[in-house]
This record gives C-alpha cells, structure tokens and sequence, in this order.
C-alpha cells in the first residue's frame, strides 16, 4: 500500500509558525512520525509538500498513478481551492484531510473545507497526531 502525504502552504514553517496554534514540531517531525506508523501498518508513504496551488494539483495527478491514497493537509487552500477539490476527486483515490489546530474553534473563514465534503474522512484539532490518527483511517478505508 502507497500513500501521498501532502502539505499545502506555510506548512514547512512549522515549529516555528505560531507555536501556540500550530505546536512546536517541524515538518520534519511530522513527516518521520507519519512515516514511522505507516510502516508499522505496512504501508509505504511519499511526502510532498508546495505552496503552490498549481504545484499541489500537478502533483496530484502524478501521484495518483503511484499511490492508493492521499493524507493531505491543504493548509489555506481547505478554505479557498476549488481546484484542489476537482483534482482530488478527479483522480478517485480516497483521501483524508487533516489540520493541526481545531479549524472550527478559530476564525469563522477558516470553518468552510471545500475538500470535507468529499473526503474519505476529516481530523482536526489534534495536532501531530492529528496525521497519525488521519493515517489509521486512510489506512483502515484502504483495506489495511
Ligand atoms: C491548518 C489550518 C488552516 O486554516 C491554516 O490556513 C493552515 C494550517 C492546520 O493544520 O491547522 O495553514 O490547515
């Protein structure tokens, strides 16, 4: 079993962009702790991170001959990207969204996912583990 994880914009700051929202692990982190689980449930993970709308969606589709599922956090674009909506259903891999911080106990802008509605499943609020938890699910819908 392969698995994208993507990140969208901003998310390489990470350890340092807004501790108190965002927590204190890096991307580097994240990625190591994603891999690690994915491993210990028998799948492989490739990581890809933009903060490029364009490059998100171009890589997407790339993936999605490589890949039974995408573990993706869109970042700003979960508010914004019909695009990245399109593209993700385009490719008919299941995916999950996932965001470090309770996006739904923040600004009211930040409340509408145009990616939620058609996901295999959403985390958020969670941070770190907010991606492992994200990942059982993908996971568990892959047959896993
Ligand atoms: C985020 C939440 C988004 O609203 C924000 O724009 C991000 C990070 C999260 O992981 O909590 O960049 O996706």
């Amino acid at each position: 079993m392969k698995i994208a994880l993507v990140h969208g914009p901003n998310l390489r700051l990470l350890g340092r962009r807004e501790p108190e929202v965002y927590g204190t692990d890096t991307l580097d982190d994240v990625n190591a702790r994603v891999v690690a689980l994915a491993a210990e449930l028998g799948a492989e993970v490739e990581v890809f991170q933009s903060n490029h709308e364009g490059e998100l969606v171009d890589f997407i589709d790339e993936a999605s001959g490589r890949v039974d599922g995408f573990l993706i956090n869109p970042g700003a674009f979960t508010h914004t990207s019909i695009a990245l909506r399109d593209a993700l259903v385009g490719v008919e891999r299941p995916f999950v969204e996932v965001h470090l911080s309770n996006t739904h106990g923040r600004e009211a802008f930040r409340r509408h996912s145009y990616l939620s509605g058609v996901a295999a499943g959403v985390v958020f609020g969670f941070g770190l583990q907010s991606y492992l938890l994200g990942l059982r699910g993908l996971v568990a819908r892959l047959g896993g």
